[in-house]
């Protein structure tokens, strides 16, 4: 297994640009089974997350080709001969359970395994399940598997969600592009890859209204065509590398970072005395004072805090100045970091949902572990402004979800190496 080994060096400077959104990639590529047309995604990511889903589609009968070095996915689905997504792909990746809706809303049928995904919480799928009976999909499980049947095809309904839960509005919306009549969503996610969903959809032929607010209107079409569509910009590694200037010093422009993205983000990075700047290629983020200050966090969902930079911003205020309480409102078991960060120096104090971190000067190098794939990134962010070296264990986890990390860090003059095992 690879490690990657980080050595404190002093303040960044340079840019760094940001890929496509992972997790606006992963529910725009099932999107290609809700049509028999070529579906093109440009401004994709290249992460082995990227590479499961390429898999668990090509399992179904979906085409999956690369291009320009995986910056861009062609998608074709006309000849989907499967519709059973077996547990050996999609206990990989949680949001392999995005195929369901649209195999269900186009053909009738589908039987999906229960995800796996990383280990935060529980994270059961039961809200995905109860939106598509709403829109009157039977479904039955048995043996890990969701058995799902829409015989004489689905028919919109309304459905509002108990929780705000992306995945399950992202399963629900691509359902009802296909289904009989109007879907209304309600208490639905309001994520930037929602939004960029439905333009997505409304390319292919979807009639869609309200995406970005908790109410989303879908009008069912008889069938979807084909469309090309650029995948947004990634928030959560935009943020990422916003904290890394924040957190070692220097100046970093993130390109093709935007503030609407980010806002509450920004907002702490803020008040915690960091300064973020709109360029016209981006965000330029830069710290000059000795320390920031401690800020406290909460995360909830779009427009709020992303879950996604929790850890990150713990690693950020393991070296503030005062104490900052970090309350995480999404995923029950989002710590794993912590004791991670405490082998480095820090000071952290977990009780339930909440993380209480009393800044040190100093962090220390330390052999650590990733235990999933944004704590692995808040380690090798901590490991660049922690004294020696810092080694993190089981990167599997950062390549999931993070493309060239030691080359775009590398660039902006971090020390920072892959070793591999082979
Ligand atoms: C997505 C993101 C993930 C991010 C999360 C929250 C992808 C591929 N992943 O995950 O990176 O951390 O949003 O921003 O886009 N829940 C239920 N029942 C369900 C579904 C969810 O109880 O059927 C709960 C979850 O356990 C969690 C909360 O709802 O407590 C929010 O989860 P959700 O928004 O669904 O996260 P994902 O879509 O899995």
């Amino acid at each position: 297994m690879d490690s990657i080994v980080v050595t404190g060096n002093g303040p960044l400077k340079g840019q760094i640009p940001i890929a496509g959104a992972k997790n606006a990639c992963l529910t725009l590529m099932p999107a290609t089974l809700l049509s028999e047309e070529p579906l093109t995604l440009t401004n994709a990511p290249r992460l082995s997350d990227i590479k499961t889903m390429s898999t668990l589609l090509q399992s179904l009968g979906a085409e999956v080709t690369q291009m320009q070095g995986g910056k861009v996915l062609a998608l074709s689905s006309h000849n989907l001969n499967n519709h059973v997504a077996d547990y050996d792909i999609v206990r990989k990746m949680r949001a392999s359970i995005l195929v369901l809706g649209p195999m269900l809303a186009r053909d009738g049928h589908a039987v999906v395994s229960l995800p796996g995904g990383c280990a935060i919480g529980a994270r059961p799928v039961d809200l995905h399940l109860k939106a598509l009976e709403a829109m009157g999909a039977d479904l039955d499980l048995r043996e890990g598997y969701v058995h799902a049947k829409a015989p004489g095809g689905l028919r919109g309904g309304t459905f509002e969600f108990p929780i705000v839960s992306v995945g399950a509005t992202e399963n629900a919306l691509m359902a009802a592009t296909l289904a009989k009549g109007t879907t209304v969503l309600k208490n639905a996610a309001r994520e930037p890859e929602i939004v960029d969903l439905a333009q997505c959809l409304r390319r292919m032929g979807a009639q869609i209204e309200g995406e970005g607010t908790s109410t989303i209107t879908i009008q069912g079409v008889e069938r979807l065509g084909g469309a090309t569509h650029p995948v947004v910009p990634d928030r959560i590694e935009l943020g990422t590398y916003m904290l890394a200037p924040a957190i070692c010093g220097g100046e970093v422009e993130c390109l093709g970072g935007r503030i609407e993205l980010v806002e509450a983000f920004c907002e702490r990075l803020d008040a915690a005395g960091v300064t973020v700047e709109e360029t016209e290629n981006g965000l330029k983020v830069s710290r000059r004072n000795a320390r920031v200050r401690a800020v406290d966090v909460i995360t909830e969902p779009f427009p709020g805090f992303p879950t996604d930079l929790q850890a990150q911003m713990m690693a950020l205020m393991c070296t503030a100045e005062g104490t900052s309480v970090l309350e995480e409102r999404i995923f029950e078991n989002r710590f794993m970091h912590a004791p991670e960060l405490m082998r480095m120096g820090a000071r952290i104090d977990v009780q339930g949902g909440t993380a209480t971190v009393t800044g040190v000067e100093h962090l220390k190098g330390a052999p650590v572990m990733a235990t999933d794939l944004r704590a692995s990134v808040s380690l090798i962010l901590a490991g660049l402004a922690a004294g020696g070296e810092t080694v993190v264990n089981r990167v599997y986890h950062l390549d999931r979800g993070y493309e060239s990390v030691e080359e775009k860090l590398g660039n902006v003059g971090a020390k920072i190496e892959r070793i591999s095992d082979q």
